[in-house]
């Protein structure tokens, strides 16, 4: 168990945010398989402050998510102050976070995400404003830094710290380093020795074995996780189970990832027109299916399905292709998907 301000937080295993995945139904499925704490999708600061709709919607929590974390992105602070306000009274979320970390061009054009950290004073001025505005406690999810010549994860870590704020996620990859590259451990268990609000350590925590090294190599609080729990969200349970009581849960078989896949379809259908969770689906089930006999084939056409009927066609058809061996009703099922 650890805290961030007054929210208690049951483990120490936390879901990462990602854009275009963490919508409610996703972080209330991660939430069933035991994530201490869920983030949602980086939310525009503008984007709120100008009543955007879709934007609105996705300020949305559901009862069994909590605790989650609403986060946050902009360039400045007024308007990320405005949008943390909106979020602090409207959302029945339990942390505000505001992204420093994200790379992507467009976040950058309007100066969020990593590009705040070439200027920590700037860093200390929003983080100040979001917590003297909110009743919230206010987290940060930064990078080590803008690239290799500017790490200063530690001192952008001070400042967010002197600002205010109850908790700092750090991703241990610089923003030039886009998601490539190993994470670098050491400089998060800096940042950890140089503050004394809670520090979520990120980045390469593939297996319950590095959630377990990542704690101990750099005692940080809790460890988040992001890409290796996409089609594979027993790897929550996993790692918990490992790191709260040495307990190694076994893999899931063929059988459970399929089922998981269509329900996984099936939360989203309830929180989203079928077009657009089919639409997220394409690159979910092909996620699920991974690793298991012939999946390449299948992918193909998973990545091609234009509603749960053909998912669910293509699922239950590789089903059987896995208990029998027999291609042909696969393929069946396959040509006449493609008729
Ligand atoms: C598709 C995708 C979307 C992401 N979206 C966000 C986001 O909205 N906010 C954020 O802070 N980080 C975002 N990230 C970064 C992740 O939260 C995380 O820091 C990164 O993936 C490293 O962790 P991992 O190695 O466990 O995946 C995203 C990463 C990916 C791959």
């Amino acid at each position: 168990m650890f805290k961030i301000g007054n929210v208690e937080i049951e483990n120490r295993i936390v879901m990462a945010p990602l854009a275009g995945i963490t919508n409610k139904a996703f972080r209330s499925m991660m939430k069933e398989f035991g994530a201490g704490l869920v983030y949602s999708e980086m939310v525009s600061d503008k984007a709120i402050c100008y009543g955007n709709k879709k934007t609105l919607e996705m300020l949305h929590v559901d009862e069994n998510e909590h605790p989650m974390s609403m986060q946050v992105f902009g360039g400045d602070k007024e308007s990320i102050v405005q949008a943390a306000k909106y979020i602090d009274t409207h959302a029945q979320c339990d942390i505000i976070d505001i992204n420093m970390g994200c790379p992507v061009h467009k976040v950058l054009k309007a100066d969020a995400g990593s590009k705040l950290l070439l200027y920590p004073e700037k860093i200390y001025e929003i983080v100040l404003g979001v917590v003297e505005a909110v009743s919230k406690p206010v987290t940060v999810k930064i990078r080590l830094g803008y690239d290799q010549e500017h790490i200063n994860c530690v001192e952008v870590a001070q400042l967010i710290e002197k600002a205010g704020a109850s908790g700092i996620a750090v991703h241990g990859r610089t923003r030039a380093q886009m998601y490539e590259g190993k994470a670098d451990w050491s400089m998060i268990k800096k940042v950890k020795e140089a503050i004394h609000i809670p520090v979520i350590g990120n980045g390469d925590v593939k297996t319950p074995e590095d959630a377990k090294r990542m704690l101990e190599q750099t005692g940080v609080d809790a460890v988040m996780v992001g890409r290796a729990a996409l089609g594979n969200p027993w790897i929550i349970q996993q790692m918990v189970a490992y790191i709260e009581h040495g307990e190694i849960l076994h893999d899931p078989t063929p059988d459970e990832k399929l089922d998981q896949c269509l329900d996984h379809a099936r939360r989203l259908m309830q929180v989203m027109p079928e077009k657009m969770a089919i639409s997220q689906m394409r690159g979910h089930a092909p996620w699920y299916i991974k690793g298991l006999q012939s999946s390449a084939q299948v992918k193909n056409h998973l990545t091609r399905i234009k509603s749960y009927h053909e998912l669910e066609a293509i699922i239950e058809a590789y089903r059987i292709y896995l208990h029998t061996q027999d291609r042909t009703w696969l393929e069946k099922v396959i040509q006449n998907l493609n008729q």
